[in-house]
This record gives structure tokens, C-alpha cells and sequence, in this order.
């Protein structure tokens, strides 16, 4: 594999760059009551945005009205379907960023319901990117991809030039998603990037089953004082906290140079499955879990191990995650053990 070369980190946007870029600007966040959409929807809120979120509340997804409780007298709310084209333009229309994190993100459903994915992972990525074509020509497009495209990493760490070779449907209609950005920008002109997301979690994330992330099944388990299980364990993963992602969002929208680009985000340096499981109950203080074989349908379509090289986006954009992983385990705990109940 031959890596990328990565030029020298740059400083960070300031928070003068920071304010000056949202203060006032109408922004499109798609997914904006699922986990990291609600996050930055917040944040773009407290930096003076005229923020629109546009959500169906997909079932099966992260995606939970009570995630925009605190801002939602701040916020305009569309619910609508990002497949339906016809209000998705009249929605784009005046909107000088887009953030579009609206996606079907369970893998097993996306085996079962492939055409469903098909449709929301692909057919509405280009309907929205004909919109922006369409109605915000000028907007910034920042798109929400995921390392799951990589498939089985054939070296570790894993940077963007490695070969794509997706290991289930998600995997694939995400990956088209991400070229049609690219491709809008090569053709078009549209200011459009897209971050390969590895593992993201914290407050809001879905904690009711594993759906979205088995961390959130363990969340559960755990505040409920049941064992949760660990398949495998061996594995390893990485992670990155929420509001860490919601500054890559942010500085991949600031930053010219990202455009037209995709870049990997990562987090903390790698953890085996079983050393988070410990990890956890050490940041809950009590807990336990039991060892299981990987399940066959899940198995078929795990990718092993992974963990990103994301030098390219800190060195284009001065981003590097600021929570650790001990620390972000701690403040989700937190947040469920106030609010458990809207969550399961
Ligand atoms: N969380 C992760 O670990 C992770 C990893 C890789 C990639 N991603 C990507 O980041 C994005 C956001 O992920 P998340 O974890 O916040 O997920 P999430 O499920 O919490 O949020 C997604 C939101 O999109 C909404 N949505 C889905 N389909 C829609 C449609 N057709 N129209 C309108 N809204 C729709 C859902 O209702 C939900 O609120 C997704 O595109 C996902 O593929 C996330």
C-alpha cells in the first residue's frame, strides 16, 4: 500500500473563524436528531446559525426527538424524507452550508432491506446533490462516509488510499455515496468533502440494541446492571467521541482545501474489544460481561480489525480529537444515567 504524503499539521481554525463562518448562515443538517447530527446541530446553534434539520426519524436508526430537546424553540425542524426530492429543493433553497449525515446506518438491516439502503444511502445522496445543484449551487457540502467501505483492512492503520472493498451493502451504497459527492465537485464545482467516520459514540447515541453501535447495547446492559455480551474480543477497533467528530464536521466545512477530497477520521489509538469492555466497567465502577463466539450473520459481514490513519485531515485542517476514550465513556454513562429513559 502506498501511503499519502501528509504535509505538516496547520493550526486549527480559531474560534473567530469558528463564529465568523456559521454566525447567521442558514445550514442544512440531514440526520439532525440522530446522534452526531444533533450534536452538531447544537453547536452550530450556540455559534449564532440559522440551523434547518431535516429528519424522518428513520426506525431503526439513532434518531430521537428528545436528542434536540434543549434547542428545538432554536432550531427549524423539517421532518421530512431526504427521498423526497421536490421538498428537498425547496428546503436547499438559500442554504450557504450543507451537512448531510442523513444515512440507513445498520449494516444487518441494510442485508435485510437492501433496497431500502439502496434507496436512502444512494438514490437520495444524488436527488439532494441535484438539489444543491439546483438551489445552493455556492453551499459547502460536507458528507458523512464510514470506514465500513474499507472493508477488511489489508495493512493497519488504514489510510485513504487503500483499496475499497466493502463487506455488505451499507458498505457499498455508502461508498457510491461518497463518489457522487466527489464526482459533483470534480464536475459541478460543488464545495463538497466527505469524512470517512470510523466508531462514533457518547450522549444520544442509540442505546436500546445494537443497531447503531454495540457500544450502545453494552451502555444499556450495563446501566441496568445486566452482563453484556463480548463476540470475540479480540478485535480492534477505535473510537472517536462525539463532539470530535462534530469538529471535523466543522473544520471540513471551513477549510477550503478539503474540497473535493474525503479523508479518514479516527480517535484515540486503537483498543481490543475486550480491553474496552474493561475499560468501561472501570469508568462505571462496577459491571460485568460474558465472552460469546461472533454470530454467524454478524460475522459474515464483520470486517476483523481496524484503525484509521487520519494524518491527511489533522495536517489539511489542524483537527485532532480531544477526548479520550476513558473520558467520553464516562460523560456518556453520565448523560444516560440523567435521561435513560427517552433512550429505551
Ligand atoms: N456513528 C458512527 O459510528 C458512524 C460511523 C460511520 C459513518 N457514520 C455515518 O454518519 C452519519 C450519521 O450517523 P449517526 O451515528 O449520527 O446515525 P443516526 O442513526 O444516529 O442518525 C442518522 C439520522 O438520519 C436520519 N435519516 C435516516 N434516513 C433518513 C431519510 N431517508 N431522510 C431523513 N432522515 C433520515 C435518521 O432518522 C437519523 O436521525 C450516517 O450517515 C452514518 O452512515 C456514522
Amino acid at each position: 500500500m502506498v501511503s499519502q504524503p501528509v504535509q505538516a499539521a496547520r493550526l486549527p481554525p480559531s474560534a473567530a473563524d469558528i463564529a465568523a463562518a456559521f454566525d447567521g448562515a442558514r445550514i442544512m443538517v440531514t440526520g439532525g436528531m440522530g446522534l452526531i447530527g444533533s450534536a452538531l446541530a447544537e453547536r452550530l446553534v450556540g455559534l449564532g446559525a440559522d440551523v434547518l434539520i431535516v429528519d424522518c426519524l428513520l426506525p431503526d436508526s439513532g434518531g430521537n426527538p428528545f436528542n434536540i430537546a434543549d434547542i428545538r424553540e432554536r432550531v427549524t425542524v423539517a421532518q421530512t424524507d431526504i427521498r423526497d426530492a421536490g421538498r428537498m429543493r425547496e428546503l436547499l433553497a438559500g442554504c450557504r452550508y450543507v451537512f448531510n449525515l442523513a444515512g440507513q446506518t445498520s449494516h444487518l438491516v441494510s442485508m435485510l432491506e437492501p433496497l431500502e439502503d439502496l434507496d436512502i444511502n444512494c438514490r437520495a445522496q444524488l436527488t439532494l446533490l441535484e438539489g444543491c445543484r439546483a438551489e445552493c449551487p455556492d453551499a459547502v457540502l460536507v458528507y458523512a462516509g464510514t470506514r465500513q467501505i474499507y472493508g477488511s483492512p489489508r495493512t493497519l492503520p488504514v489510510d485513504e488510499s487503500h483499496p475499497l472493498h466493502p463487506v455488505d451493502v451499507n458498505g457499498v451504497n455508502k461508498m457510491a455515496a461518497e463518489a457522487y459527492h466527489i464526482l459533483y465537485h470534480e464536475v459541478y464545482g460543488l464545495k463538497a468533502s466527505a469524512l470517512r467516520l470510523t466508531n462514533t459514540y457518547g450522549p444520544r447515541m442509540r442505546i436500546k440494541d445494537a443497531r447503531q453501535t454495540f457500544v450502545g447495547v453494552w451502555l444499556r446492559a450495563l446501566l441496568e446492571g445486566r452482563a453484556f455480551e463480548v463476540w470475540g474480543g479480540e478485535q480492534l477497533r477505535d473510537f472517536t467521541y462525539v463532539d470530535d467528530a462534530v469538529d471535523a464536521f466543522l473544520y471540513a466545512a471551513i477549510v477550503p482545501e478539503t474540497h473535493g477530497r474525503v479523508f479518514n477520521i479516527g480517535g484515540d489509538p486503537p483498543v481490543s474489544l475486550l480491553a474496552l469492555a474493561d475499560m468501561l466497567i472501570a469508568a462505571q465502577g462496577d459491571g460485568r460481561y460474558e465472552i460469546r463466539a461472533f454470530p454467524a450473520d454478524r460475522k459474515r459481514i464483520d470486517i476483523g480489525d481496524y484503525h484509521a490513519d487520519d494524518r491527511l485531515f489533522r495536517a489539511v485542517t489542524g483537527w485532532q480529537p480531544k477526548v479520550r476514550l476513558r473520558e467520553g465513556l464516562e460523560r456518556s454513562l453520565a448523560y444516560f444515567r440523567t435521561h435513560f429513559a427517552h433512550y429505551v
